[in-house]
């Protein structure tokens, strides 16, 4: 038997949904690199490839099932990337009051669960209310990226960002044109044929008062 990994490098405590309390991600990181935030990370893929790629950012997932919470922790302390934090929480609330306003470069949203059933559907994570915190965390210029494959949910995502006034749609592409991202479930949803919608908004600046 191997033995088992010290994940702690690479975790963040959970913050519990009645504390007033936020993460100061630039002392736990320890420097002022952008920071890229990926909800649901799943099998983390795209935040591991990512991480080894930018080492000049720093990137935090957030994951709901403890198998992969566990399992992107170990991969990414075995490869000892210190840009890179994962945290084992539900994503509407680590958004919602754990993260500091104007804190977060980029927002990454890839393939959330659907939650296709009508009277689910309030399930949902991108909802208006969650693009209103997307807005609170971004910083000016930041961008919001979302993929899913799910044609019902595409629509959602995109009228509720269109919606939001603090956000300005720059990048919106369908199947064949999307560009390919390396997320594992996009890799098997390309495999299995379906059709993926991609979107990015943009935060617009903040008027200064
Ligand atoms: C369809 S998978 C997509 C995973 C990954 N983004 C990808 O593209 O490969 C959705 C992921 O979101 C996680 N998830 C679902 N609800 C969540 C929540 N409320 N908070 C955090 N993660 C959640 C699931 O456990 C799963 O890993």
């Amino acid at each position: 038997m191997s033995a088992p990994v010290d994940i702690s490098p690479v975790t963040l405590e959970q913050i519990p949904a009645n504390q007033d309390r936020r993460y100061q991600l630039r002392e736990i990181f320890g420097n002022d690199h952008p920071i890229e935030l990926e909800l649901g990370i799943g099998k983390g893929r795209f935040l591991i490839q990512s991480a080894e790629a930018h080492p000049e950012r720093n990137w935090v997932g957030v994951e709901w099932a403890s198998r992969y919470y566990r399992l992107v922790a170990e991969r990414a302390a075995k490869r000892g990337l210190a840009n890179l934090r994962v945290l084992r929480d539900d994503a509407a609330h680590v958004v919602r009051d754990t993260i500091e306003d104007a804190s977060i470069d980029v927002l990454h949203v890839y393939f959330p669960d659907p939650w296709p059933k009508a009277r689910h559907n309030k399930r949902r994570l991108v909802q208006p209310p969650f693009a209103r915190e997307a807005a609170r965390i971004l910083v000016n210029g930041g961008r919001v990226k979302l993929a899913t494959d799910h044609e019902d949910y595409a629509v959602q995502m995109e009228r509720v960002f269109k919606a939001d006034p603090d956000f300005r749609q720059t990048f919106r592409a369908i199947g064949d044109e999307a560009p390919e991202g390396v997320t594992n479930w996009e890799v098997k949803f390309r495999r299995e044929g379906r059709t993926i919608h991609k979107f990015e908004f943009e935060r617009v600046k903040r008027s200064e008062t």
